[in-house]
Parts: C-alpha cells; structure tokens; sequence
C-alpha cells in the first residue's frame, strides 16, 4: 500500500500513513490542535493551513468549498469590531481563498507528502 509523510507543523509531529487516510484521522492521534465537531464537511470547524504539498492531498468537493466560504465568512464578521478590519479581510482573502492553502480536515484525504497546520497558527 502506498504511503506519504504528514507533518503537523504546530505540533513538530511527522507521521507515514496510508494514502487515502483524512487528516482528521492522523491529526487526533498525534495531538495536533486541529479542531473538528460535525465530521461530516458540514461545520467547519475544522479548517487547517496547507503549509507545504496542496497538490498531495485530494480535491476540495464543491461541498467543501461551500462550507469553507461559510467559514470565512464566521471568520470575517468575529473580526467586525477589530480595528484594521480592511486589511484582515484583505489577508484572509489572500491566504486562503487566493492562495488556496484552506482546508477542512474531515473532508481531505492524504496522496502524497504534506505539512499542515491549525488555521491560524
Ligand atoms: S468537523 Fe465539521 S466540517 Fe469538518
């Protein structure tokens, strides 16, 4: 069975797994501050930054990607009272939406060599 190397970047964990495992799946075992709920793509709460390796890791359904638009959008209206609001939309949009580097855990499945990390860390 093929195999690829997750590292967890906020916990300095490297692990090989299977390929096809959800990062969900490893980020519970090694201690990773991923945080998760629904399991099922629906919640969001379980966003994550592609640091390294966004084409090793599956294609976000449009499923995904309606969920992580809602997420931003959470993000974007808990940040309503922060006082360079402008610029963080602009760097959110940036990094995750332009950048693509955006991710739910419960719904990406591992292909190849990647390092991930928590939203925000
Ligand atoms: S845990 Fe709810 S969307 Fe992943």
């Amino acid at each position: 069975m093929a195999k690829a190397k997750i590292k967890f970047a906020d916990v300095n964990v490297t692990v090989t797994v299977p390929v096809g495992t959800r990062i969900i799946e490893i980020s519970e075992k090694v201690g990773s501050y991923i945080a998760y709920n629904c399991r099922e793509g629906d919640c969001g709460s379980c966003m994550f930054t592609v640091t390294e390796g966004y084409d090793n890791l599956s294609r976000p359904s449009e499923y995904e990607k309606a969920t992580l638009l809602e997420g931003y959008r959470d993000i974007i209206e808990g940040w309503r009272n922060a006082p360079n609001l402008e610029s963080l939309e602009a760097a959110l949009v940036r990094d995750n939406l332009v950048g693509r580097k955006c991710r739910l855990a419960c719904q990406t499945q591992v292909y190849g060599d990647a390092v991930v990390a928590p939203l925000g860390s």
